[in-house]
């Protein structure tokens, strides 16, 4: 019930030809590193791009994805897409740190014309080294493209009031694009800022008992069970707080999130 991937799919059309314009400029194979990429869905939009920018040119889709079950699914998604005949995909089963470790042991790193963290820095623990690996990875005419949860979401507003009382666990922290900015501008990275409006109906969540309801909660909260586990007095102030313009936005008598 999110418009995520509609308004990534938008971003594609409208923003990543202009992007991606000249990363395969001079270059006999265009080599494209997909960091955390789930089921390949925006991977093969962006495949889709490129190929557009570059008709005909070779590329080499690698891609560095700790799920098994993703890998699985990503490969199915391959082998019933048509057009991908020039596209040579490898995957590795591993986290983005993994793979800088296994990188730093060979004496030569390998370059890249186009690296994508799309919707996984908040798995990454150290996100500073991380940036600054995948950026020395560039190639002449190179970019990485990040896509992160905006610092003026409600996600943003949640997580700022609500996370230091929330079971933080190891796995997922609650970074934003603003901490993203902060960070490359300490690191001296140019970045360029786009803004992609996506809502997600968030009305099962006031519907006693409804799975999808408790579901979303988990999602937006990053919490496992959080309707049956929660203080009281913690869900009651997160609830009122999701009906609250400042989070969300009424829609067509929907609570948008
Ligand atoms: C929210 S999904 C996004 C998938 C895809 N990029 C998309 O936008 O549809 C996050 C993905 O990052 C992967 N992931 C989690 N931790 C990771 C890590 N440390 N390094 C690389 N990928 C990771 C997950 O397995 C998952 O497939």
């Amino acid at each position: 019930n999110s418009t995520e991937h509609q308004c990534m799919q938008e971003f594609m059309d409208k923003k990543l030809p202009g992007i991606i314009a000249r990363i395969g400029d001079k270059k006999s194979e265009i080599k494209i590193l997909s960091i955390g990429g789930g089921a390949g869905e925006i991977d093969l939009q962006i495949l889709s791009k490129v190929q557009a920018q570059y008709p005909g040119v070779h590329i080499n889709n690698e891609v560095v994805e700790p799920s098994a079950e993703q890998i699985a699914k990503y490969k199915e998604l391959v082998a019933k897409t048509s057009n991908l005949e020039n596209i040579k995909f490898a995957w590795h089963k591993e986290t983005s740190s993994e793979y800088q470790n296994r990188m730093m042991e060979k004496k030569e790193l390998q370059e890249w014309d186009f690296i994508h963290m799309i919707q996984m820095l908040y798995y990454v623990k150290d996100i500073p080294a991380t940036l600054k690996f995948f950026h020395s990875l560039l190639a002449t005419n190179a970019k990485i493209l990040i896509i992160i949860v905006s610092g003026t979401s409600g996600w943003r507003k949640l997580w700022k009031k609500y996370g230091p009382r929330l079971p933080r666990d190891d796995l997922c922290l609650y970074v934003t694009s603003v901490d993203l900015t902060q960070m490359l501008d300490k690191l001296g990275i140019k970045y360029e800022c786009y803004d992609l409006l996506s809502t997600m109906d968030i009305s099962d969540c006031f519907i006693d008992g409804n799975e999808n309801g408790d579901l979303l909660l988990d999602f937006l909260t990053e919490t496992c069970n959080f309707n049956s586990t929660a203080p009281p007095d913690l869900k009651a102030e997160i609830m009122k707080d999701l009906q609250e313009p400042e989070f969300s936005i009424k829609k067509e008598g929907k609570g948008s999130f």
